[in-house]
């Protein structure tokens, strides 16, 4: 049967990481995927991941199957990272999270529960947004629609638009939000825009799912959460897929979390009862690793000190690397303003390359960046590549 298919199309970005490992030439520089490199271009185990492990393994006593929702500590840590501990949706236990393979693993539980539950719902995503969001939820059968974001040179929110979109959609449908280092373009709403987001999801009866891969990328790990705390008033529901992948630098382990805020406790359980059995039909039950990393180093002030410490060590890297790409840039190609990239946050930009000039600093210079948007990994940018990825941005200008 196979022989009658045809190629399907390479990932949009993870595609590009498979022809980056292709290219031999060995200046080459990849800023497609979302991945974090140190300044020596590598992309290192954290030091507090690499002790909880040397911890797990001495404790370790079996490899039985974990429940439908994953480890129950790791579920609390994760509820009281995103809101903090003594939040009164944790304090009345209207809040519910289940451990997933990754921030993918999670909005695909949360497009299966959507499909089952609320059949009639859209999903509303920025345009633009992470590739991935549309054909995910497509995959579970949700219509996706699209609100405002960008300006029309894609360097800032157009604010009006997106409020005026916003105010468009009917009651009921679900609202994909990012919680901080808007994915792809680095644009951020303020403390005030959320406040008015916030109006607009409660006044018009909207489901707010709130995709936060990036926390502690952006300003730091509370800043990072004031959005999404902010659409958390007394009563709200809301769905939030949250990742560990860039935060705790656990990509491969897949780990993250669907956390549900619900009215009531009550209601609560009622729907985590429903998304077990989106796990339960999709992987059946979590892997454990990742999830026992990230509870044993959010568990232990120690292991949690020194994570903190290791974020805000890549987190002012990829602000340095903003700051020096703007900088370079001016000298590169003066006639060409590029500072908006050094206002932006987390870890990427839209450079506002076209796509004919994408294609040629991919063939002329092995430089990898995602088509759409020409958006740039900034944390893959290092002082030692900088030099030469900024001459060839400027050379296909
Ligand atoms: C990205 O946008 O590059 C990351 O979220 C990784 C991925 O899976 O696409």
């Amino acid at each position: 049967m196979f022989e009658t298919f045809e190629m399907a199309p390479p990932d949009s970005i993870l595609g590009l990481t498979d022809a980056f490992k292709k290219d031999p030439n060995p200046n080459k520089i990849n800023l497609s995927v979302g991945v974090y490199k140190n300044a020596a271009g590598s992309t290192p185990i954290l030091r507090c991941v690499k002790e909880a492990e040397r911890r797990l393994l001495e404790e370790e006593q079996t490899k039985g199957y974990l429940g439908i929702d994953g480890l129950p500590e790791f579920g609390r840590l994760a509820c009281e990272l995103l809101l903090t501990a003594g939040h009164e949706a944790l304090t009345s236990g209207r809040i519910v999270s289940l451990q997933t393979p990754g921030g993918t693993g999670a909005l695909r539980v949360a497009a299966d529960f959507l499909k089952q539950n609320l059949p009639t719902a859209s999903v509303w995503v920025s345009k633009p947004t992470w590739a991935n969001h549309p054909n995910i939820f497509q995959a579970a059968d949700r219509k996706v629609e699209t609100y405002q974001y960008i300006n029309a040179a894609g360097t800032t929110l157009d604010f009006d638009a997106m409020l005026q979109a916003l105010n468009r959609i009917p009651a009921g449908d679900v609202v994909l939000l990012h919680g901080c280092c808007h994915n792809p373009t680095g644009v951020d709403p303020t403390a005030d825009q959320w406040q008015q987001i916030a109006d607009v999801l409660h006044d018009r009866k909207l489901l707010p799912l709130i995709d936060f891969a990036y926390q502690g990328f952006g300003k730091g790990i509370d800043e990072d959460a004031a959005g999404l705390r902010t659409v958390i008033r007394p009563g709200t529901e809301a769905l939030i897929c949250s990742s560990f992948s860039k935060n705790f630098g656990l990509y491969s382990e897949r780990v993250g979390a669907l956390t549900i805020v619900a009215s009531t406790t009550d209601a609560a359980q009622a729907a985590l009862s429903h998304a077990k059995i989106s796990v339960r039909t999709n992987y059946s039950n979590p892997p454990q690793h990742g999830g026992a990393i990230v509870a044993k180093v959010l568990g232990d002030a120690e292991l949690r000190g020194l994570w903190e410490e290791e974020l805000a060590e890549m987190r002012g890297r990829i602000h340095d690397m903003r700051t020096l790409f703007v900088e370079t840039m001016k000298q590169k190609a003066p006639q060409h303003d590029f500072s908006f990239i050094a206002d932006q946050c987390g870890m990427f930009s839209f450079s506002g390359l076209t796509p004919v000039q994408v294609d040629e600093l991919k063939s002329k210079h092995s430089v990898y960046i995602v088509t759409s948007g020409g958006r740039i990994n900034v944390a893959g940018m290092t002082a030692e590549n900088m030099d030469r990825l900024c001459s060839a941005i400027a050379s296909v200008l």
